[in-house]
């Protein structure tokens, strides 16, 4: 059992609204991860990968939002909190936009608008692991103020695990 509070699940910032999953995003959802390169997931996939994310919240109280834009209405990516390699206790910040987004510095807003949902629940620090050749997101997380703990080797590369604490 968590003793922390349920992350709010609807954030708002000067330009971006984060709210729940809707049955609606499985085709944008399917698009975003299709830009990663490694092939196109089909919907019937992306709607089971919506509905276990739902489960998941509903056990640990923390949840990946959709990020909306106010003013386009669009869906441009999702932002929050996930186990990933850390714990529940400790959970790890993620993000991830549509291409031709970045650089506006929406992953930064959506990340800080998720900093203060995490301190709300009551946690007292936050994770990020991140490809040690990802310099986008590397920078996001300096200017969030997370600081590098350590670096870890996976198949896949080198790991940068960087902490933030929170207030
Ligand atoms: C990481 C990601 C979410 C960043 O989104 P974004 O909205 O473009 O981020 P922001 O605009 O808030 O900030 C990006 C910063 O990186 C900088 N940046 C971009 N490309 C860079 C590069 N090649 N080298 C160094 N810095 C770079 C930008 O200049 C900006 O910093 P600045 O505000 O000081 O100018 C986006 O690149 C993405 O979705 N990547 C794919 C998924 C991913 O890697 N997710 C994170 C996994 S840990």
């Amino acid at each position: 059992m968590s003793t922390y509070e349920t992350m709010p699940f609807h954030l708002e910032t000067e330009r971006l609204i984060l709210r729940p999953w809707a049955e609606s995003d499985a085709a944008e959802f399917c698009a975003l991860l299709s830009e990663r390169g490694k092939g196109t997931p089909t919907v019937e996939h992306i709607r089971t990968s919506i509905a276990e994310l739902l489960t998941a919240t509903a056990s640990t109280g923390i949840a990946l939002l959709p990020v909306q834009r106010r003013d386009e209405g669009d869906f441009i990516g999702y932002c929050g909190l996930i186990i990933g390699r850390s714990t529940l206790e400790e959970p790890e910040i993620a993000y991830e936009l549509f291409q031709r987004v970045h650089g506006r510095g929406y992953a930064t807003e959506a990340a800080r608008a998720v900093l203060d949902a995490a301190g709300a629940t009551g946690r007292n620090r936050l994770w990020a692991t991140v490809g040690a050749w990802n310099a986008p997101s590397l920078r996001v997380l300096e200017k969030l103020g997370f600081e590098r703990d350590h670096v870890s080797t996976e198949d896949s590369g080198e790991v940068v695990w960087l902490t933030r604490s929170l207030p």
